[in-house]
């Protein structure tokens, strides 16, 4: 018999790099690790081993199998910040902004998850379509039934994912078939937290959809799970629309503000993401950095609701944690790649810059801290979970010859992230087990 030991371990071969910090804190020197031939040892589901190919290859025992991948990067999988798996289906749906769009498309769309089957359907389509773009936790919206996140939960596990997710609170301004009342998102929420927080590589999300379709009782008692079980996360929507903002300022005369709204009923706190964030006073931005809330930055959905520009470097002033999102449906793509080419014209727009080596940390660190979750994905350091991506240099012949041309790291980053896509990802893999391989 031989052991066991090295049967475990594997090694991958590639160019490796991992960001370590946040560029705009610590420069961008500092901020990350790259190996041209590196190495990463993946023992049990963890990394073992982040280096150099030449001085690692060294410490494996003659049977350990390496997969070696030509012309490719490893880096960590990607984390999307705010999503909805129930609007894969309308993703790309014509002409509206924000509320027209929701009530035109998104609820109609969202009222057919009252059915298991269907649910269970679209989560699968929805994974399979994360994972080929390389993505590899996200925190996801379900909608107000509770099956679709039976269904969504399910999909995850039998993928062992790290994923979190929650039901939609939402008692009026919505179809009456898709409302549900105070006492009934209080308690089909803390059956499936009983069900599902904690359990495997899954977490839940308190989910009050926006200020806009919760009454005062319904965000109290969302206030009340946050504070009857540990380390729930909160998932909400904040200041993505003017038309929207007005209306919130209208339904919630007594609060000072949007944010406001939450914050009277205890919802900020250091695993609360607000989507968005479009709009912000400079009030807004210091009670956000008080009390350690995440922003989700959704490029390409800002774009296409035509909600408006997302100011990073003010995010960056006051010092909020922020993450990459996509929002699918109201995002147009499920590539994180994708999603930081239009991070990059938002930031043109504004007359500001975004370094290839930002884009990287905010679709990788930055989103793993936004979750509370830099202990366990978000980097390739030794201790964490593999979770990991391998993107192809050579993806496309544009891409090929693009790369060609160019003369630094910093460049070849950017070049996949200005023309890279799902095309881009050769192989994903969740706790060091392959869970997409590009045919
Ligand atoms: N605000 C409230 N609900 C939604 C939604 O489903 N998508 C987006 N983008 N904004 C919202
Ligand atoms: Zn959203």
């Amino acid at each position: 018999m031989t052991t066991t030991t090295s049967s475990r371990t594997h090694a991958y071969r590639a160019s490796i790099i991992h960001t370590l910090d946040d560029p705009a804190k610590v420069g961008i020197k500092s901020s990350y690790q790259y190996f041209k031939d590196g190495l990463l040892i993946v023992e049990n589901g963890l990394i073992k081993a982040i280096g150099s190919a030449e001085i690692l290859l060294q410490t494996l025992t003659p049977d350990t199998p390496i997969t070696a991948y030509e012309n490719s990067l490893i880096t960590p999988g990607f984390i999307d910040t705010h999503i909805h798996y129930p609007q894969t289906g309308m993703i790309a749906s014509y002409g509206e902004q924000l509320l027209d769009w929701l009530n035109n498309y998104t609820f109609p769309e969202e009222h057919k998850f009252a059915d298991k089957s269907y649910a269970d359907n679209v989560a699968d389509i929805f994974l399979t379509e994360l994972l080929r773009n390389g993505t590899t936790t996200a925190l996801v919206f379900g909608t107000v039934h509770p099956q679709s996140v039976d269904a969504f939960f399910e999909a995850a596990q039998s993928r062992n994912l790290r994923m979190i997710a929650g039901k939609v609170m939402m008692d009026r301004n919505a179809p009456d078939t898709l409302t549900d009342t105070p006492q009934s998102s209080y308690q089909e929420s803390k059956a499936l937290i009983e069900r599902w927080h904690g359990k495997d590589r899954l977490h839940y999300a308190v989910t009050p959809r926006f200020a806009p379709t919760s009454s005062d009782e319904q965000l109290s008692l969302a206030g009340k799970l946050l504070n009857e079980f540990p380390q729930l996360y909160m998932h909400t929507h904040l200041s993505e629309n003017k038309q929207e903002i007005e209306w919130v300022k209208s339904l919630f005369p007594n609060q000072s503000g949007y944010l406001d709204v939450y914050d009277h009923f205890n919802l900020l706190g250091e695993r609360s993401v607000f989507a968005h964030g479009v709009h912000l006073c400079d009030e807004e931005c210091k009670r956000l950095a008080e009390t350690d809330s995440a922003l989700a930055f959704c490029p390409t959905s800002n774009l296409f609701l035509g909600s408006g520009l997302f100011d990073l470097p003010k995010t960056e002033q006051h010092n909020i944690k922020v993450g990459l999102g996509t929002d699918i449906g109201a995002g147009t793509s499920f590539s994180m790649l994708q999603t930081l080419n239009e991070a990059y014209k938002v930031m043109q727009l504004q007359g500001k810059k975004l370094n290839p080596f930002k884009s990287l940390y905010l679709a990788t660190l930055g989103g793993a801290r936004a979750l509370k979750l830099e202990d366990r994905v978000g980097t390739l350091l030794p201790g964490t979970e593999a979770d990991f991506v391998v993107l192809d240099y050579h993806a496309t012949p544009l891409m090929t010859y693009r790369m060609e041309q160019t003369t630094s790291l910093e460049e070849q980053l950017f070049v996949f992230m200005t023309l890279g896509d799902d095309r881009v990802i050769k192989a994903t893999y969740a706790m060091g087990a392959p869970v997409h391989t590009r045919s």
